[in-house]
């Protein structure tokens, strides 16, 4: 074959892999308002940027009729670009393919780009449309999956991988995304399950709709699988862009420092007047987070999901920080189980990457009652207490308010390795609440009132923990964002170093 023969047929070839599943099924997936696979990575990645690699991989199945099947791309689109002109790996599933099942060899696709992101330490994205195991490569897409999982918990801690579910995620297939760090989910169009209404109709009797099962609010509010809620692709995909923004590429560099223009040293009267007289009143805590970090700009991970904790991503004077803080506003701030599965994990994912930890505290206690102890709040509780005191990245916690008992120290307090404690006048650092406190101690006496009263005076308070050294610093509400950025910058070069050990236990 000539030179220009051989470029022409490489030209159809890939023609025919461009076409992926054909115009109608692409019609289709336009029709059910999802993007194909090649359009979600030009949207994902920088313009132009991307790279693809295995084009021409097929698959070498032969039962049931599937050696006459050809799959243009192995029905999922792999390589590499750049977001904000940083290297990033990428898969797309491409659903008009086949459904965008996996088989062996769309496995092996996705495994190549998993070993390399992880051996030049770079964030894997994998955007999942699919319809699971390929059923007619039976073990072979199995193993295809496991050996997908296998690659996901080995760079776990390594890069960050973030994982979009872009329509249906069903079955095994789920996992993957499970154990990535981050799940988006597109509304109305995704649905992840292990078994779906039809199962889970016949099992169980019960009768649901695939997206009261597994839809994308269901898993951002209901079951907490899934970290963030997109309107569309188009959202989806600007919202990791986003998310990358805020993080190193891997677990030995720092996140990128944005020049945001906002002073670091800006301090905010409002503060100062944002906590009502009436202890037992609620404030909004995203006030002070907006008040004290750059621009008041804030990404939020599980928005929806034990919203009686915030955790979330800012920056302060550049520098991006994980804030983990306790709402007044919802069950008063207590910890419960969901409180502490979501806090503990995105701690855990700070410390490895190396982003610094914001502790802003108004915590009353953990919440009582026999659902919380059936549910196993001790060791859902014990999984905060166990992921702040591993954690080595620079350590701050503010103290706004209440900060009683257990739940005071689940926060970070010093005990637990936070390297600065930091405390408005407003604080309350006590062993628990003072009136319930009071009336141990000052049972039967007729001056119980009196005494209840002088407790709360002088127990109530920051000073107690302050005498001892647990709180560092007293400042007034307006000057946080200074003394924030004042510890941060103090905190840089922190090291600290913990017995070699295979790893730790944590509660699970
Ligand atoms: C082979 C599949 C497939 C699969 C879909 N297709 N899923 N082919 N294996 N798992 C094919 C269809 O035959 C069809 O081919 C095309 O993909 C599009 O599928 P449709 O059904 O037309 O699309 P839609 O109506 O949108 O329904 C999508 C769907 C449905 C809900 C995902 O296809 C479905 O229920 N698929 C089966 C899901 C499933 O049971 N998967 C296996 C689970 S077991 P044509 O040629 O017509 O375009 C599993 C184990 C993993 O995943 C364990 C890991 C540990």
């Amino acid at each position: 074959m000539s030179t220009q023969k051989r470029i022409e047929d490489m030209r159809k070839r890939t023609e025919k892999v461009l076409a992926a599943g054909g115009p109608k099924r692409v019609e289709k997936q336009h029709a059910s308002g999802k993007l194909t696979a090649r359009e979600r990575i030009e949207k994902l990645l920088d313009p132009g940027s991307f790279v693809e690699l295995d084009r021409f991989v097929e698959h070498r199945c032969s039962n049931f009729g599937m050696e006459k099947v050809d799959l243009p791309g192995e029905g999922v689109t792999t390589g590499y670009g750049t977001v904000e002109g940083r290297l990033v790996y990428v898969f797309a599933q491409d659903f008009t393919v086949q459904g965008g099942s996996l088989g062996e060899m769309h496995a092996a696709k996705i495994i190549k780009v998993q070993r390399l992101s992880m051996k030049m330490g770079a964030p894997l994205v994998g955007l999942n449309d699919s319809g699971g195991a390929r059923i007619q490569e039976a073990v072979d897409a199995l193993a295809g999956y496991g050996k997908i999982f296998f690659e996901n918990t080995i760079a776990s801690g390594v890069i960050p991988q973030i994982s979009a579910i872009m329509g249906p995620s069903a079955g095994g297939a789920v996992y993957s995304p499970a154990i990535t760090d981050f799940i988006y989910m597109v509304k109305n169009t995704s649905k992840m399950f292990i078994t779906g209404p039809e199962v889970v109709k016949t099992v169980t009797g019960e009768i649901v709709t695939a997206e009261q099962l597994g839809g994308a609010m269901t898993h951002n509010s209901t079951s907490g699988v899934a970290h963030f809620a997109a309107e569309d692709d188009d959202d989806c995909l600007a919202q990791i862009r986003y998310l990358l923004s805020f993080l190193p590429s891997n677990n030995m560099e720092t996140a990128p420092i944005v020049d945001t223009g906002d002073d670091a040293m800006r301090t905010s009267e409002e503060l100062n007047n944002l906590l009502p007289d009436n202890p037992n009143q609620a404030y909004d805590m995203y006030e002070v987070i907006r008040n004290i970090v750059d621009n008041g700009e804030y990404y939020e991970s599980q928005k929806y999901f034990a919203t009686n904790i915030i955790t979330c991503f800012a920056r302060m004077d550049g520098q991006t920080v994980g804030i983990i803080a306790n709402q007044p506003k919802v069950m008063a701030g207590c910890l419960d189980i969901n409180a502490s599965d979501k806090s503990a994990r995105f701690i855990r994912f700070c410390d490895a990457f190396n982003i610094p930890l914001l502790n802003l505290v108004d915590v009353p206690g953990f919440l009582p009652g026999t659902n919380q102890e059936y549910g196993g709040i001790i060791r859902h509780g014990a999984k905060m207490l166990y992921a702040y005191s591993e954690a080595t990245v620079p350590k701050i916690t503010l103290v706004t308010r209440k900060a009683y008992g257990g739940s005071y120290l689940a926060m970070c307090s010093q005990d637990l390795g936070a390297d600065q404690v930091i405390a408005w006048p407003t604080s309350e650092i006590a062993v628990m609440g003072p009136a319930g406190a009071a009336n141990i101690i000052f049972k039967g006496d007729p001056e119980v009132d009196k005494k209840t009263a002088e407790y709360v005076e002088n127990f109530a308070t920051p000073y107690q923990a302050a005498k001892r050294g647990f709180v560092d610093i007293v400042i007034e509400p307006k000057d946080s964002r200074p003394t924030i950025i004042n510890a941060l910058n103090m905190l840089a070069s922190k090291r600290e170093v913990r017995p070699a050990k295979r790893h730790g236990n944590i509660p699970l």
